[in-house]
């Protein structure tokens, strides 16, 4: 009984799109977790689960974890997929955004879409009639959320118990991290430089979720204040994909925020440190810290694959 229960929780998501964490509700996210740990436990039970559908990728950005984990994700449950050469599409350029959703909904099962603006894939979301997921834009990274905190789930007993504390640049991945953290419960710590802060709208939806879910989030310029005594430190790369031309500037101003020994000797001994690749090391974290044993980033970029298998048949199941 209990176990039909947990199964309809992702199954009433069939035909949904996934944009943002906010998509989701903490019970929809605990069950898509079940399902990708039974996919990662027992991978052939699911092996036709999806057979026969294809999903496209779109990259407008580079990538290797989402290109690969999607592509071997869909694979592995039976279906397809097809990619496109970076700038083929042109969403918005070549092409209209509504004319291309329009052309594929008839073709494919389901869209990725890595982009810019999170209005291009809000909007294809609204066009299109089949499931569309965000591989990443510049406002959020929903599908990272999920193998991070499926990680964490992996790693730490009562995820609600933990201070995480994220290092660094209040970007994309922040973004849906602060979403996840405060649906979870969790206390969340954010230091970044002042100019760099995560955005204030996303800060303030967040702390009116963790009010109810008995979480806190919490934004400083203090990276230590940050990770004192924290279960878990997170960074990321000081200057984001679109970003290049800043970097030289980026890389002064992040300094005081590099996750190395010193710092990381604030937080619990067992902490782990985490990172949703590319790294670059030596600028926000050293090697030593990357490399450690408390370092958990591959059990990350593998557990991409795993929790978006869990999503593709959420969304995409029959
Ligand atoms: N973390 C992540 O999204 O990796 P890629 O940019 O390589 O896809």
């Amino acid at each position: 009984m209990k176990k039909k229960q947990k199964k309809s929780d992702y199954a009433k998501m069939q035909g949904r799109d996934f944009l943002s964490v906010d998509d989701l509700s903490i019970q929809e996210i605990k069950s898509l977790f079940e399902l990708a740990a039974d996919m990662k436990r027992r991978p052939k039970k699911y092996r036709k689960a999806l057979d026969g559908k294809i999903l496209a990728l779109i990259f407008e950005k580079p990538s290797l974890r989402t290109r690969t984990t999607f592509t071997v994700a869909i694979q592995s449950l039976g279906g397809t997929c097809v990619d496109y050469p970076p700038g083929d599409i042109g969403l918005g350029k070549r092409e209209s955004v509504y004319d291309i959703a329009k052309n594929l909904e008839r073709m494919v099962n389901g869209v990725m879409i890595r982009t810019f603006g999170q209005d291009i894939v809000s909007s294809f979301a609204v066009y299109a009639s089949i499931p569309v997921i965000n591989g990443l834009t510049d406002f959020e990274h929903p599908c990272q959320a999920m193998a991070d905190f499926f990680t964490i789930a992996e790693h730490k007993k009562n995820i609600k118990k933990l201070k995480i504390a994220y290092i660094g640049d209040g970007n994309n991945v922040a973004h849906s991290l602060l979403l996840m953290a405060a649906k979870w419960g969790a206390s969340m710590y954010v230091a970044t430089p002042p100019d760099y802060a995560a955005e204030a709208s996303v800060v303030q939806h967040a702390q009116d979720i963790a009010q109810k879910s008995g979480g806190s989030i919490i934004v400083t310029t203090d990276p230590i204040e940050a990770v004192r005594d924290a279960d878990v430190i997170y960074t990321d790369t000081w200057t984001s994909m679109g970003q290049e031309a800043e970097s030289i500037i980026r890389r002064n101003i992040f300094k005081p925020y590099q996750v190395n020994r010193e710092l990381f000797s604030n937080a619990k001994h067992d902490a782990l440190f985490m990172h949703c690749l590319p790294a670059h090391r030596g600028e926000e974290v050293t090697d030593e810290i990357i490399d450690s044993p408390n370092s958990v980033v591959f059990d990350e970029a593998e557990n991409r694959l795993h929790v978006q298998k869990a999503i593709l048949l959420a969304l995409l199941g029959d």
